[in-house]
Order: C-alpha cells, then structure tokens, then sequence
C-alpha cells in the first residue's frame, strides 16, 4: 500500500490551473503537479519549486500509481466534457478525491452519478470549485434557507469580462447546446436568446440572457428547487438581436449544428481559439469584478432575493478552488457533492472581496 500524503494539480500549466497552484504556494501548500506535456510543466515547477509528474489520462494503470499517491485531485484541464470522466474513473479506482472547476452543465450531471460509488470509497467528488459555482451555489443554498418550499429559483450573473482559452472552448460547447434551464426537476432545451430580461445587480441594471450555467445542477442537489433559470449579462445590442433572431436561429439550429460541430471545423475553431485567447493578464483580473443577483419564489408568490459581489472570475477560482482543498482535507466529506452543501452558504463569503447584501446598496 502507498503512503498518500497531499494534493495534485491536473492541467497545473493551464490558465487557470497555474492560477489555482500560485494560490496554493502562498498559502502555503506543496501541490504536485501534472499535465500531459513534461515541456510545459518544467517551467511552472521550477518557478514554484514544485515537484512534477507528467500523466496521460488515458494511461489508467499510470493514473491510479500517480493518484495513489496523494490524498486529492484538484483536476483544472478542462473542458472537462473531455477529460472529467477518465479522471473520476481514476480517483475511485485510487480512492482519491476529485474537486474540478468545471461549468459544463452535463459535467455536473456525470459527476453526480457517481455519488453512491464515492460514498462507499469514501472519497468526495466535487464538481465546480470555481466561480462557476461557488457564489451562485451559496447564493442559492441562502435564499432557499431564508424561503423554505421555494418552487421559482432566478440567478443571473455579471461582469466575466475577458475569458481564457479554456473557457472559451468550454463555452463554444455550451453554445452548440443552446439555451437551458429547469422545469419541473427536468431539464429542458430553449433556442439561445429566446429569455431575455433586465436585472438589477448591485452596482446596475443589465441586459441578461438565459444561458446554462453550472447552478442547474448544482442548485437543484443543492435546494431541490425544481424551476431554476440561470442568466447572463450581455451588451444590450447583443442580447436584442439575439432576442429578435431566436426563431430564425431555431429554425437553422441543426444545420449551425452540423456545420461547426463538424470535427474538421470544430477543430479549426479550438485552434484558432488556443492561438488567439491569451486570458486576462494580472492587471485586467485585479481591476475585474463580478455580480451576481439570486431571487426565490413559493408557490404563493412570496419571494426573496439577494446580491452578491466578488473579485474577477479567475482570481476567485484559485481563492475558492485552494479553499476548497483546505475544507475537504479539514472535514471530509463523502459523496458527491455540491459546494454549498459540503460547505455551507457562507462559504462563499470566506473569499477575499465577497460581499453579500439583502438589499441593494446605496449607489456610490
Ligand atoms: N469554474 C470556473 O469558474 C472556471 C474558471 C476558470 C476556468 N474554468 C474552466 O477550466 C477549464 C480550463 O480553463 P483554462 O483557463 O485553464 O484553460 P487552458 O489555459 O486552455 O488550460 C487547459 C488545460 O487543460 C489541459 N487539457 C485539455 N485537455 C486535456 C486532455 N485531454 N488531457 C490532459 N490535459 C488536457 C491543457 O493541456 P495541454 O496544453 O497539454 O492541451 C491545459 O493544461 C475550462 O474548461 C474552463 O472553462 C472554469
């Protein structure tokens, strides 16, 4: 039997997985490091003084040795469409906990099917230890508290700003989808731009547009809330045109499909993408920032809502992600699960630069 002692990083020199390992060094953590490159992982561990193994997900014996040998995997390589479910597989055949910062809604649902085998590894699965979606799951789990029987759950979020290459492809996925959210515990498909609405966050009213987001999962596990809409702010001229084009974008829905879901040219755009899209430099994150508004509604019309502010997106996900870690080495929960559930509420109030407020604050 292999001794375990700490964490790994998976995709440690990736955007946001260099991220979440500069955020472990200053806490004061010793994370190995893996990836699928040994070129690209050299210099992010010797510049941390971290030690480094190079891993093929698809190599399962390698994984389950390299797995063994730590308590936890903080999986960053993402999109995790591709690349979460060899790693999970590992984890339970090395009885290691997984936590991934993934926003990919059936990444959620896979993750979560899991639950009993990770019960009786006891071992936690958690999927979304980012910004997609700590402080919207807290948000969540708070109003639910607050509005015990709420039928009605309304998210929407602002402020993402400039997204990283890993994003972007995440998010060009999630585009061929279309548009999401949950009626009546089910999940159910809309054209993209057919649910608009203004939403007054925190700092301002916004344009927002009904996208996917991780909380149709999460906060469903989360609250048993069985209607939930999440939002996205956009310019107003996009989220206009995309309103007034939704059918037309319905009717032609299978052919956009077919055409840039088309390996070859899906490809060429994950290229491209990769090439193009530096994500935001240190800078451009400490000046960023993010809002989220959260309603609940009971089915006699009650209802309550919050807001919350936070630091840019990709800080937050290495404060939360790192913090995270620490919760999981701490209690030890079993199963899978979702952060507000394993943490609580509030933990997304433990994040440097979390703000929560019941009622909108007074414009500065
Ligand atoms: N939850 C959140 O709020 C949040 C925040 C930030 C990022 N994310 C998500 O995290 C993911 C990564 O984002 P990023 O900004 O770090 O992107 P990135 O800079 O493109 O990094 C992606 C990393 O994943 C690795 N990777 C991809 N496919 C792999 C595979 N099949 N096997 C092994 N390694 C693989 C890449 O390695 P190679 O270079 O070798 O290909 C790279 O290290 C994205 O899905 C993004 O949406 C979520």
């Amino acid at each position: 039997m292999t001794s375990r002692s700490g964490w790994m990083i998976y995709g440690a020199y990736g955007y946001s997985g260099a991220l979440v390992a500069e955020e472990a060094v200053r806490r004061g953590h010793r994370p190995l490091l893996a990836g699928r490159s040994p070129e690209k992982l050299a210099p992010i561990a010797s510049r941390l003084g971290l030690e480094a193994v190079t891993l093929d997900l698809s190599d399962a014996p390698a994984m389950k040795r390299a797995l063994e040998r730590v308590s936890l995997v903080f999986h960053a390589a993402g999109p995790f469409i591709d690349t979460s479910d060899a790693m999970i597989r590992a984890c339970l055949e090395a009885g290691t906990s997984y936590l991934d910062i993934t926003g990919e809604v059936p990444v959620f649902h896979n993750t979560f099917t899991y639950d009993a085998a990770a019960k009786k590894k006891r071992i936690v699965l958690m999927s979304g230890v980012g910004f997609d979606v700590v402080p919207t799951d807290c948000m969540a789990r708070y109003l639910s508290e607050k509005l015990p029987g709420a039928v009605d759950l309304e998210i929407a979020i602002a402020g993402l700003g400039t997204p990283s290459a890993g994003t972007a492809k995440s998010m060009f996925d999630g585009m061929l989808a279309g548009g999401q959210a949950r009626r009546g515990g089910e999940l159910v498909s809309f054209p993209t731009g057919r649910d608009v609405r203004r939403v007054r966050f925190a700092d301002r009213e916004r344009s927002t547009m009904a996208i996917p987001w991780g909380d149709l999962e999460t906060a469903y596990r989360t609250t048993g809330i069985p209607n939930i809409t999440t939002y996205m702010a956009f310019p107003k001229k996009l989220t206009s045109a995309a309103h007034n084009t939704w059918r037309l974008q319905e009717a032609l829905a299978p052919v956009t499909r077919a055409l840039l879901g088309a390996a070859p040219v899906k490809r060429a755009i994950v290229r491209m993408l990769e090439t193009k899209i530096a994500g935001p430099d240190a800078k451009a994150r400490e000046k960023g920032g993010s809002q989220v508004w959260a309603k609940v509604t009971d089915a006699s019309g009650r209802s309550v809502e919050a807001w919350l502010e936070t630091v840019d997106g990709y800080s937050f996900t290495a404060l939360a992600g790192v913090r995270s870690v620490e919760k999981v080495f701490a209690h030890g929960p079993a199963g899978a699960l979702t952060p507000a559930r394993a943490f609580g509420a509030d933990f997304a109030l433990e994040i440097e630069g979390t703000r929560r407020y019941d009622a909108l604050p007074p414009v500065a």
